[in-house]
């Protein structure tokens, strides 16, 4: 080729490279061919929690744990490990983190890789920064009596992340897929996990939506990262080891048709003013209130259970149903499922009323109230704030709470005290 007619080649390509998909579309094509072939095979199903569907996952959809890569930290990329009493609530983080990027132009899901812990790169128009495009999970590694480590029910948190991303528009994947690569992370950082049965390593899987485009729409780029972190208590308590809340009628967390059941960082950011305007007040956190009929449906981060005398004088452990507005708690669910194998104790799903409260509070029937989550494991409540009155809940006053033995039974059974299938031994 004369050197004139080359010149004019490269020039071209330069200005056009950016057209040149080639790289690209082979590899997305050959995805593309397995993704077709793979098409007829029937979905994988997966246990149905309660009364939410399940979205069904092709496998060939979703990223493999044996496709996962591992990079070590350098020995001088290692954090010293902070002492027990300043662990705090999500303040360090451990030496290596998870990550998956999903391309729709590469084919889907890339190969996973554990990598040491590092600031991410995002561009400034990413749609997770403007739109919330986004959802996250709570989960903990425990150290057991046996120095085994588990994890308690991670197949809940999958099934739960992957309803998130659908409502998102975001990529879904195997669940068990993710469980494998989180049990590898978690077995690479093993000494973070706390030697103490005051303390676990919260481990926070995120998936984000990367695409840089303003358009409000399904992003075709995503991000799954898994980040962890060792923690103790997530309330401070008040002197008779439970917490206040402040339920203000004018607020609300969740709406029907809304996504108070997804967990989604959008159900978070706007509860922060309420919050301080509670902690003001001296309220420890928000009992979230709907409708005309101030339901209670939650408490600060937590599934809200009451415990009264009802009326055929039994004791009853109730929560609000799964009717959109609640989050479909793993505690909640492992609460109810353990609390129905009692016989002394009668176990009901049902709206529960502030006039209700209040009616059973006078006439001497509520037991106890308290609230359930994966950070607080079960946190008492004493006192609930409530148009300018306190309410006094005699939680404290009971002889054998029920909180007490179903937040030592989940700590029996997160610690290995108890051999139970909702732990999963990983190491
Ligand atoms: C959890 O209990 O894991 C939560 O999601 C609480 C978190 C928002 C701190």
């Amino acid at each position: 080729m004369p050197i004139r007619r080359s010149k004019v080649l490269v020039k071209w390509i330069y200005e056009n490279q950016h057209k040149m998909q080639t790289i690209r579309c082979c590899s997305s094509l050959l995805r593309y061919k397995e993704v077709e072939e793979s098409a007829q095979v029937e979905p994988e199903t997966i246990s149905i929690p309660q009364t939410t569907p399940i979205p069904q996952i092709a496998p060939e959809f979703s990223f493999k744990y044996s496709d996962l890569q591992v990079r070590l930290a350098a020995p001088y990329q290692l954090q010293p490990k902070p002492d027990a009493s300043a662990l705090g609530f999500g303040k360090y983080f451990t030496d290596h983190m998870m990550k998956v990027h999903y391309h729709k132009e590469l084919g889907g899901w890339q190969k996973p890789e554990i990598v040491p812990f590092e600031y991410l790169t995002i561009h400034p128009a990413a749609k997770a920064l403007h739109y919330a495009i986004q959802l996250f999970e709570g989960m903990k590694a425990y150290r057991g009596i046996d120095d085994k480590l588990r994890l308690f029910r991670p197949d809940l948190n999958m099934e739960r992340m992957n309803l998130a991303a659908q409502r998102s528009g975001l990529p879904m994947f195997d669940g068990e897929e993710l469980i494998g690569c989180i049990t590898r992370l978690i077995q690479i950082d093993q000494e973070w996990v706390p030697h103490s049965e005051t303390s676990t390593l919260y481990v926070r899987p995120t998936l984000i939506g990367t695409e840089p485009t303003f358009g409000v729409m399904e992003p075709d780029s995503a991000l799954l990262f898994v980040i962890m972190s060792p923690v103790s208590a997530y309330y401070k308590t008040r002197s008779d080891g439970a917490v206040s809340i402040y339920a203000d009628p004018s607020v609300v967390r969740a709406f029907p048709g809304g996504v108070g059941n997804r967990k989604v960082g959008s159900n978070y950011g706007p509860t922060i003013e309420v919050t301080a305007r509670a902690a003001k007040l001296g309220h420890q956190q928000v009992l979230w209130l709907f409708g005309p009929d101030k339901e209670l449906t939650e408490v600060g981060a937590m599934n809200i259970f009451v415990v009264y005398i009802n009326e055929h004088g039994d004791k009853q452990l109730s929560t609000p149903p799964l009717n959109g507005l609640i989050l479909p708690g793993v505690t909640r669910r492992s609460i109810l499922e353990l609390a129905s194998q009692w016989e002394d104790i009668t176990v009901k799903e049902e709206v529960i009323t502030m006039d209700r409260l209040i009616d059973l509070n006078n006439q001497g029937r509520l037991l106890e109230m308290f609230g359930a989550g994966t950070a607080v494991v079960v946190t008492p409540i004493s006192n609930v704030g409530y148009v300018g009155e306190n309410i006094h809940i005699p939680t404290m006053k009971q002889s054998q709470p029920l909180f007490q033995r179903l937040k030592d039974t989940l700590l029996a059974i997160q610690y290995g005290h108890i051999d139970h299938p909702f732990s999963r031994i990983i190491s």
